[in-house]
């Protein structure tokens, strides 16, 4: 079976206790932390930085996995850097210079991921895929949790799984946007091996106290093994 890794967005957290939300998804098997990071200009929505990434660094040795979602994206990057975050993805039509802000993270010591909104052509792999490591198909358009999924997603994952193979290199495909535990078996077989999902994981409810999310991440796993 793939190796299939749960990336909870912190976006659907109790932010007013943002720490113990972490540690809480972690405790209770997921991969990585999904960090969005949204500006008000390049989405409609205002989020978190690297004060926040900087702040919640030692409570794991889980990757953090930042999202941005603002324009322009190079300035902000060694911030993030700095901060402690592991893989650092951006949106093609946020920079001016893609290969350049791909050799910017990977020269701050990052691992580089590039974001495909739901219209976003894949033609801006072309000149880039071997640099990447991961790439991230959005199956909402960027700004907000909680939204729908998109089927055609699975078309481009599908897409985008062929392309990887080709190249014969270890680049994540991560899908972002309305995972569940209905949809994830079928977004893993079109190709996706990471999986973002915010109002899923902590929209579902606490387990106990202190609060741990073991049955939606165990129900989500679950679907993968039939995947
Ligand atoms: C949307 C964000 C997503 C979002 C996912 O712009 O990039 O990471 O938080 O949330 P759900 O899983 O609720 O769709
Ligand atoms: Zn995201």
């Amino acid at each position: 079976m793939a190796t299939y890794r749960i990336a909870p967005s912190i976006l659907s957290a109790n932010f007013a206790k943002l720490g113990e939300e972490i540690t809480a998804v972690i405790d209770s098997g997921a991969d990585f932390i999904h960090f969005d990071v949204m500006d008000n200009h390049y989405v409609p929505n205002l989020t978190i930085g690297p004060l926040v990434c900087e702040a919640i660094r030692p409570l794991t040795d889980a990757i953090i996995d930042v999202h941005l979602m603002v324009e322009p994206v190079d300035r902000i990057i060694p911030d993030f850097a700095k901060a402690g975050a592991n893989i650092i993805s951006f949106h093609p039509e946020a920079s001016r210079h893609i290969d350049r802000t791909i050799g910017l993270i990977h020269e701050q010591g990052c691992k580089a991921g590039l974001v495909f909104n739901p219209a976003t052509p894949l033609y801006y792999l072309d000149h880039v895929l071997e640099k990447l490591d991961l790439v991230l198909i959005m199956s909402v358009n960027p700004g907000f949790g909680g939204q729908k999924f998109i089927p055609e997603a699975l078309v481009k994952l599908r897409a985008v799984r062929a392309r990887i193979d080709e190249t014969g290199k270890d680049i994540l495909l991560e899908i972002d946007g309305g995972v569940k535990t209905d949809n994830i078996a079928e977004i893993a077989r079109a190709g996706a091996d990471t999986f973002v999902a915010g109002s899923a994981i902590y929209g579902a409810g606490r387990d106990g106290d202190p609060h741990r999310y073991d049955s939606i991440v165990g129900a989500l796993r679950a679907e993968l093994a039939k995947a």
